[in-house]
């Protein structure tokens, strides 16, 4: 985020009283942070007891080896019975769960009793393929529905899932199939995207040319296009589940047993694969459903907009909303297919009450025109949700006003793939809300904001972000990694969980959140490294060394643009710029190719040769180059300067 941007926010005075309506008879009450202060762990007992557990937990919480947390560690449940199976058996198998809108415009409404048969049937299907709790099952799909019913189905039997996005290329789903060791890959023929059908099993057949131990691939047909078939490896799902019984008895589960992994970018290239557990996940994703978002499941249309790939899809489309009973929408496409209107088209189709999307859509929408919200009826909207990455406080006002209809709450929610659910929040019905800021901690979770001695900061100061106590949807430690665990995320700040980002108390104490303070980029509210991005670009034989930054962007938050060095011999070329491009693009998957990247002579090193990013993005956003003091050759941001202003 710029600087200017920065003093922007925090000249942001603008203030909005919750609505009355809404406030009458809102899931959260002003008395609710106060009475988990006074006895936070008692709090979270009182929220486990929202869910349905085979073994009731009598322990909440065993910090008795930090940072390694055991949450109601003496209980036992089965997830997907409670996101399924108890609210058929509380007779509500009638009620829609997934309304499910396929970009060409198939449609699909899916109730809690038929959820319950296919989950049934997949998890039967599962077991026939030889998977058994415990084994790692790889899941690399579209947004259908399917999706659903693969992760509970796994999350039934007990096997641990772990979704690698759609978007991403075979090298990447290899490393995550080899490092969670999948014993089973579940992906499609194709999906949906920009009003034409786009191959996945393709990068499957290619990544396991590269990883062993996958016994099967599970494929969904979904576009019927023409793929590749590995006889005795390859099963189609819609014919080993037709043939599967519709009952399956959901075994109770350890509180503390994995349910999923999900691999986020490091600052060091290889990615973490981030582990979340069933019992204390579960609580704090349903209780955060059902009070941030206000959920009321006999009346409410909720949509989140997020990919099931990333972790707003598992805790925000899968467990939250599904173990409190929703109806929800799933949409598989772009936002622009077939035309700009298509995300208001679907919210007035289905009366969607409640939506959660992120900050780089809402700017998406605004370039695109306020017209276009404006043909179709959005009044049933009465809560919105924002997620990602800081919400600039123009683009909050045009979703409050052109979106909302200036009378929805906003609720911005700041979390992690580490955190699994929401920690930061406003309330609807309880919060006044600033717009770009996300407030306050939600009662029973403790964050604050500290200085580099660790020291809290007095209010109206900036520092990092910080959460003091442990909660019960937290990572408990990096898949295979506890030592990296430890050193990523509870050595920066002794006993305090370092979040990564920089923060800032204002005069009243609520906190706006400042973006990534490592080398993490976000872009479109993903999480991206700069290392892995390098790496990408220095395994092109054209390229010797490269640099990435994140720069700000107004579209997408930060916007990747990498310094290279190219080899000698090479010369540049508009194509070369491009080539390298679609290698990142292949590499990581186009999420991660650069928009820009800059043929350098030199890059900018300390003494220890350590890349001084700090100014690459200085140059990168247009500023004057700051202190150089520390280069090893400070001759060398003239040289980069120089060729900046040629390559335009
Ligand atoms: C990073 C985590 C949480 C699901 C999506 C991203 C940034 C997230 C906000 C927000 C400011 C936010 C942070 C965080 N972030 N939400 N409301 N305001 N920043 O999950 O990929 O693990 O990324 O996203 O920088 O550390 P993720």
């Amino acid at each position: 985020m710029s600087s200017e941007t920065l003093a922007n926010l925090l000249r942001e005075e603008r203030r909005f009283e919750p609505p009355a309506v809404l406030a009458a008879n809102a899931n959260a009450t002003t008395a609710d942070h106060e009475r988990a202060a006074a006895d936070r762990l008692g709090f979270w007992a009182e929220q486990a007891r929202r869910l349905s557990w085979a073994v009731e937990p009598t322990e909440t919480l065993d910090w008795s080896n930090p940072p390694f947390a055991k949450w109601f560690a003496d209980g036992k449940l089965n997830v997907a019975y409670n996101c399924v199976d108890r609210h058929v058996e509380n007779g509500l198998g009638d009620r829609v769960a997934i309304h499910f809108e396929g970009e060409p415009g198939d449609s699909r409404s899916i109730t809690y009793a038929q959820l319950k048969d296919e989950v049934s049937q997949a998890a039967n299907a599962l077991l026939e393929l030889g998977v058994r709790k415990g084994d790692r099952v790889a899941v690399y799909l579209p947004m259908i529905a399917e999706a659903v019913v693969a992760m509970l189905a796994c999350a039934r039997i007990g096997a641990t899932h772990s979704v690698v996005f759609g978007g991403f290329s075979s090298d990447a789903v290899a490393s995550r199939i080899q490092d969670a060791q999948a014993k089973l890959v579940i992906t499609a023929d194709g999906g949906y995207r920009r009003g034409k059908p786009s191959a996945l099993k393709p990068a499957i057949d290619e990544a396991l040319t590269k990883v062993e131990g996958v016994d099967h691939v599970l494929v969904i047909r979904r576009t019927e296009q023409e793929i590749p078939w590995t006889e005795g490896r390859d099963v189609w799902w819609h014919e080993i589940t037709a043939r599967q019984s519709t009952e399956h008895t959901p075994e109770a589960h350890e509180a503390e047993h994995p349910l999923f992994i999900l691999y986020t970018s490091g600052t060091t290239g290889k990615p973490k694969g981030i582990l979340h557990t069933s019992g204390g996940y579960l609580t704090q994703t349903s209780y955060t459903h059902h009070a941030v978002f206000d959920l009321k499941p006999e009346t409410d249309v909720y949509w989140c907009t997020a990919d099931i790939g990333w972790v707003t899809g598992h805790s925000y489309i899968v467990y939250g909303p599904l173990s409190n009973g929703a109806t929800q929408v799933i949409y598989e496409g772009t936002p622009d297919t077939p035309h700009q209107g298509r995300f208001w088209e679907i919210v007035q189709k289905y009366g969607v009450t409640i939506l959660y999307t992120a900050p780089t859509a809402i700017r998406t929408f605004m370039k695109w025109g306020d017209d276009i919200p404006a043909k179709f009826d959005l009044s049933s909207l009465r809560v919105l949700g924002s997620v990602g990455e800081p919400i600039n406080p123009e683009a909050w006002i045009w979703y409050r006003e052109h979106i909302g209809g200036g009378k929805c709450p906003i609720v911005d929610t700041w979390w992690q793939t580490e955190t699994g659910a929401v920690m930061i929040s406003p309330l609807p019905g309880v919060t006044e809300t600033k717009p770009g800021s996300a407030q306050r901690a939600l009662p029973g979770i403790a964050a604050t904001v500290v200085d580099d001695e660790a020291n809290e900061v007095p209010n109206g100061s900036g520092g990092y972000l910080v959460l003091t106590e442990p909660w019960p949807s937290m990572l408990r430690t990096i898949w295979g990694d506890d030592q990296r665990y430890i050193d990523t995320y509870w050595s920066r700040f002794q006993g305090r969980y370092f979040a990564g980002d920089g923060a800032k108390k204002d005069e009243d104490g609520d906190i706006w959140l400042l973006g990534r303070v490592d080398d993490v980029m976000l872009v479109s509210g993903h999480n991206i490294s700069t290392t892995e991005v390098e790496s990408a670009l220095v395994g092109h034989p054209s390229v010797a060394e490269s640099a990435v930054v994140g720069a700000a962007d107004v579209t997408t938050g930060q916007a990747i643009v990498a310094f290279v060095i190219l080899r000698g011999g090479v010369t540049e070329s508009p194509e070369l710029v491009e080539e390298l491009r679609a290698h990142v693009g292949r590499t990581l998957g186009p999420i991660a190719k650069p928009k820009q990247i800059k043929v350098v002579g030199e890059l900018p090193k300390t003494r220890s040769g350590k890349i001084m990013r700090r100014l690459l993005r200085d140059i990168a956003e247009g500023r004057e180059v700051g202190d150089t003091t520390t280069l090893a050759d400070s001759s060398v941001m003239n040289l980069i300067q120089l060729s900046n202003t040629g390559s335009r």
